[in-house]
């Protein structure tokens, strides 16, 4: 995981994000909070933050799906670009993590459009599915534990609406994507996802390498 994006000059970066990022200062503080923390590089990079945003912007999306929330910032980033009526359905197992989200949330006056749902990603997807909530989703961010994605990027497809966009984090997996010498069960898991989506005619693709990869998906 890559709280930066990976594989750019050190000086191009950095002349990246400052003709670029325009970090809201609530994000700011968030991440300089989160960046001494243990598991900080779980973080979405800031230049990804700004990219969702303006894709939520861009399609006028009002209802949209998290899966992984951790400290909060990818759903805050978003919150902060829906309008007043648009919700975040934010997934997660940890009451620890998502804590510092909801006081984030909470500061940025933006908790009146999260619904944090802290349950196994999976359990959530089923029960929004069995509700009938299927096609009625505009955007969807997949961000949880890796191993689950497959089964992820099955059920966030029925709850996407056509015409929606998915966003799919960490495609690159630090590099490793490309080591045939690593072939641990969550790379060749990534791998696979990779390849099965490369094939899939359910939707169009475009496969961004910003922070640790980022695959967009729209649901045709
Ligand atoms: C990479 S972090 C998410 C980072 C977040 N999007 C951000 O911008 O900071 C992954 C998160 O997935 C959560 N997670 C792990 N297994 C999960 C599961 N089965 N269901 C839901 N969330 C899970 C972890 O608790 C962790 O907070």
């Amino acid at each position: 995981m890559f709280n930066k994006t990976l594989g750019i000059d050190p000086k191009l970066y950095e002349y990246l994000k400052l003709v670029s990022v325009r970090e809201p200062s609530i994000l700011k503080e968030l991440r300089q909070e989160t960046a001494n923390y243990p598991m900080a590089r779980m973080q979405i990079a800031p230049e990804q933050g700004q990219l969702m945003a303006l894709l939520v912007q861009l399609m006028g999306a009002k209802k949209t799906l998290e899966l992984g929330v951790f400290r909060g910032y990818s759903s805050l980033a978003v919150a902060l670009a829906l309008p007043d009526e648009g919700t975040v359905i934010a997934c997660d197992i940890s009451q620890e993590y998502t804590t510092i989200a909801r006081h984030y949330w909470d500061k940025a006056k933006v908790s009146h459009k999260i619904d944090l749902r802290i349950a196994p990603a999976l359990e959530t997807l089923d029960k929004l599915i069995a509700e009938g909530q299927g096609n009625t989703f505009d955007f969807a961010f997949i961000d949880a534990d890796k191993s689950n994605y497959d089964n992820y990027y099955e059920q966030v497809l029925k709850l996407v609406r056509p015409g929606g966009l998915i966003a799919i984090d960490n495609v690159l997996w630090g590099g490793k994507i490309v080591d045939e010498n690593i072939k641990d069960n969550r790379t060749q898991k990534m791998r696979a996802l990779n390849e099965k989506i490369y094939n899939d005619s359910r939707v169009n693709i475009s496969l961004i390498p910003i922070a640790d990869g980022l695959t967009l998906l729209l649901k045709r």
